[in-house]
């Protein structure tokens, strides 16, 4: 199906489909290739052997600086022990985790709602995104590439493996994100719709030059404002 791609100069999207009821659903995750290379999520253990590979094809285990997770589901931190031992050079970023980590707390850094960390050649900043499904869930947004990390949020079923979003007709993928963000991703902080509004807001108001999410394809152009419109709604 589909392998490792670059979404801009320095990232690269690690994806994996899984057949979803006549269609296909999408465990990604992604590589930050700049000079302090970065693993944004680990992905499903169900799936290590192709995790392993695919993400070690794009960036060699000692060159990794940072881990950045995003929220402590299964799909997300599947590998991360794995990664922190192959990455000894590797700081792990995230919120607050409920997963039980035996590596040491200095390798740990806690970020919360719009902090910042550098990574070499780019500012990094956790983001959390519209909608999510574990109350820590923190996106990620490169100031360097203009890639927005989503999480769970913008996640879609597609009826074919896709890469851009934007291959498919865009009717069919608002759908796709809609069914996703209503029925699939069910919490989110924001009971009350006006501040769920400036909350979406915000986030639509970042430079973006492409959103990618652990559970679709990447959204980019003027695929964007449609998707947004259609997270306001969700
Ligand atoms: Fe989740
Ligand atoms: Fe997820």
């Amino acid at each position: 199906m589909l392998g490792p791609h670059r979404v801009a100069p320095d990232t690269v999207l690690i994806p994996r489909l899984v057949p979803v009821g006549g269609g296909f659903g999408y465990v990604n995750s992604m590589v930050i290739t700049g000079r302090e290379p970065v693993l944004v999520d680990t992905g499903a253990a169900a799936h290590r052997e192709n995790w392993l590979e695919d993400v070690f094809s794009v960036v060699d285990p000692p060159d990794v600086r940072w881990i950045f997770i995003s929220h402590d589901d299964a799909d997300h931190v599947g590998n991360l022990p794995v990664a922190l031992d192959l990455c000894a050079h590797a700081t792990l970023v995230t919120a607050p985790l409920r997963y039980p980590l035996t590596h040491p707390h200095h390798r740990v850094q806690h970020i919360t709602d719009g902090e910042s960390f550098h990574a070499g050649d780019r500012v990094l900043t956790a983001v959390r995104p519209p909608l999510y499904d574990a109350p820590t869930t923190l996106g990620l947004y490169d100031d360097r590439s203009g890639v927005y990390w989503s999480a769970d949020c913008f996640g879609a079923i597609v009826p074919t493996p896709t890469v851009n979003s934007s291959d498919l007709p865009a009717d069919d993928h608002l759908d796709a994100l809609h069914h996703f963000a209503t029925t699939l991703s069910p919490w989110h902080a924001w009971l009350d719709p006006i501040l769920f509004g400036a909350y979406v807001d915000r986030v639509a108001a970042m430079e973006l030059t492409a959103i990618t999410t652990a559970h679709g394809p990447t959204i980019t152009g003027h695929r964007i404002p449609r998707a947004f419109d259609t997270i306001r709604k969700a």
